[in-house]
């Protein structure tokens, strides 16, 4: 198996911990990026990856890379402290530099039999909050099945997290990898995301505002019975 990993965040605290262990609980090569020294953009607004292609954006070579070895793993793994209540701006203008990959747009067929893991800890309170958004964005990628990991770690490194804590995560993480590997890291789209890509192939149908997006759901076979679930490899 093939595990992408990506840091919302540079140093390696509680979050890049638990992160980490969950990959290595997988098993299989990791590819690790930490933000932002990987990546470091904000959305310019442009909207050339719309208009034109994700290639006409002024930072697509280095969020390329990253976005490439999501596309060839079987697990992504992301993770983001709890900052303000919310993930790492970091973490942020990585993912709007990816929205033409969403079901509204240009969805990638790889990603419809992905399994992602999604990692928040903040010392109190907001990391349910954090990992439902970061599930939201791996959901309108495609995502087939995404688990979420939010800790309350009472700490503000990994050093002063308690053993009791400690033990917590190594439960929870130990769960959530033997799961990932008894389905052989690959799971199908659920009835949600079904739902979703028929109300934006209702909507192709009629797109006039992004022609890119049309053609690219005509040339894929979905505005008529083709499906990117289908043929699963
Ligand atoms: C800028 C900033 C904002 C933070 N905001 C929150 C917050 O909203 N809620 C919270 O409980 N902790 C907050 N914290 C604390 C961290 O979320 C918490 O210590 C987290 O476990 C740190 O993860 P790390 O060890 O991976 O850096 C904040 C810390 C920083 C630096």
């Amino acid at each position: 198996m093939k595990v992408t990993l990506i840091h919302g965040q540079n140093h390696k605290g509680s979050t890049y911990h638990i992160a980490r262990m969950t990959a290595e609980k997988i098993g299989g090569a990791i590819d690790e990026f930490f933000l932002p020294r990987d990546f470091s953009a904000g959305c310019s607004g442009c909207l050339a990856c719309l208009h034109k292609g994700r290639e006409h954006c002024p930072h697509s070579e280095q969020f390329g890379k990253i976005f490439n070895s999501m596309l060839s793993a079987d697990i992504i793994i992301m993770s983001s402290p709890t900052y303000v209540m919310e993930m790492t701006s970091h973490l942020k203008g990585f993912l709007e530099h990816i929205y033409t990959a969403w079901l509204a747009h240009r969805p990638e067929e790889a990603m419809f039999s992905k399994i992602a893991v999604v990692v928040s800890t903040a010392a109190g309170m907001g990391m349910g909050g954090v990992t439902k958004s970061m599930a939201k964005q791996m959901f309108y990628l495609g995502v087939a099945k995404v688990y979420r990991l939010p800790f309350r770690v009472m700490a503000s490194d990994w050093n002063g997290v308690s053993e009791k804590i400690k033990s917590k995560i190594e439960t929870k993480t130990n769960e959530v990898a033997r799961k990932i590997v008894s389905r052989n890291g690959r799971a199908m789209p659920g009835i949600k995301t079904k739902f979703i890509f028929s109300m934006m192939r209702t909507f192709q149908k009629k797109n006039d505002y992004a022609p890119l997006d049309k053609a690219y759901w005509r040339n894929k076979g979905w505005l008529g019975k083709e499906r990117p679930w289908m043929h699963r490899k």
